[in-house]
């Protein structure tokens, strides 16, 4: 997407490295990171240097093949896909990409292995953006029902499913690209998403880097939006959806899914068929990442010289914890945008559109 004059994608090979941009920096400063090797790809997942599920599956495909680099043997591997799941835990699309680049260097000659691995880093790099691209085509059309009836869209969105989630164009905010793209008056409600405000920092830049109107709100204010009619759709991303439709995401969707069946508002879930675990039917199964207190207890952000500042906002020794995402039952999900299209969030409805990676599953 568009950064002052450049485009970008968040990951990209630059050499023999890989170059991200690195995500902790963001709004205050853009920088690249270059990694080298497998640890620079742990430690930049882990410590969210990149994250957003399919950016961070991607980013672990790039990280096998650098330990491959190294040491291209069986064990290596295993070692590496087992450090890489270790660094987030919640979204499936860590596992899917170990298992597809696992598939494609097993066969092969040791030597061979680290080149095939890095060559299908860049197709899953590539595929990503084309399959957020074709999410945003189904998405529009539901912000063009909407906008047929009004004339404008209110879309309220959680945490940062834009296209600094994935390699490119995004998956909740990827239908609002596109609906931007062709004239329609969109407005997004930006939900500032403590503790570590992806909304605030990552979605309010990304669409200020659009041009997108939009207003940054804190957690608490969507129930309220909801009741005086500000807000006709929800549209958020995923981490983990299962093959039933219970949808995994950042810490506090469920409460806006609550709020949006109280109010009868639209609520819809944007996601890669890579994010869905067809092998899992419950949503209390799926292991919810627990990070650090001082996520909760601390702030950064920049004074008024523009200098980064942490700050204590609890005080002095108290208690705090930190779950990293909720996940939001089928029934208060009125539908999936996926890359093949809008689906009921039901079994049936994933089948309908992915039979051929549900059979897989089952194998
Ligand atoms: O903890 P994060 O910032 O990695 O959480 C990201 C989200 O919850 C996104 O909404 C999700 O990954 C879907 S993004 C395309």
């Amino acid at each position: 997407m568009r950064v002052g004059d450049r485009d970008l994608r968040t990951i990209w090979a630059d050499g023999d490295r890989v170059a991200v941009i690195d995500q902790t920096r963001l709004p205050h400063a853009l920088e690249i990171r270059h990694w080298r090797q497998l640890d620079d790809t742990v430690a930049g997942i882990r410590d969210m240097v990149v994250r957003g599920a399919p950016l961070i599956g991607v980013a672990g495909a790039y990280g096998l093949a650098l330990a491959l680099r190294a040491d291209a043997g069986e064990a290596s591997l295993d070692a590496a896909g087992a450090a890489l799941l270790a660094a987030r835990p919640t979204a499936v699309n860590l596992r899917w990409a170990i298992e597809r680049v696992r598939a494609a260097v097993i066969k092969l000659p040791r030597a061979a292995r680290a080149d095939a691995a890095w060559d299908e880093a860049g197709r899953m790099a590539d595929e990503d953006a084309s399959t957020c691209a074709a999410i945003g085509r189904h998405g529009l059309a539901l912000l063009n029902e909407t906008a047929a009836a009004k004339g404008r869209v209110e879309v309220l969105t959680h945490c940062n499913a834009g296209w600094l989630a994935t390699v490119d164009w995004g998956t909740a905010l990827a239908p609002i690209y596109a609906a931007h793209r062709t004239g329609l008056d969109v407005h997004v409600w930006v939900d500032e998403t403590r503790p570590r405000n992806q909304g605030a920092s990552l979605t309010a830049w990304e669409l200020q880097q659009e041009g997108i109107p939009h207003t940054v709100i804190v957690d608490n204010a969507g129930g309220h939006l909801m009741q005086r009619g500000r807000i006709d759709l929800v549209l958020v991303g995923s981490d983990r959806t299962t093959a039933t439709g219970d949808v995994c995401n950042k810490i506090g969707t469920y409460l806006k899914a609550l709020a949006a069946h109280d109010n009868g508002v639209r609520f819809y879930a944007a996601l890669p068929a890579s994010t869905i675990d067809f092998r899992l039917r419950e949503g209390r199964a799926i292991p919810i990442e627990e990070r650090g207190a001082e996520e909760v207890t601390h702030v950064t952000g920049a004074d008024s010289e523009g200098a980064l500042r942490t700050v204590r906002v609890v005080p002095a020794g108290a208690r705090a914890a930190n779950w990293a995402f909720d996940v939001t039952p089928s029934r208060l999900v009125t539908g999936l945008v996926t890359e093949r299209g809008i689906c009921p969030a039901s079994e049936t409805g994933i089948r309908g559109l992915f039979p051929d990676l549900v059979e897989a599953a089952a194998e």
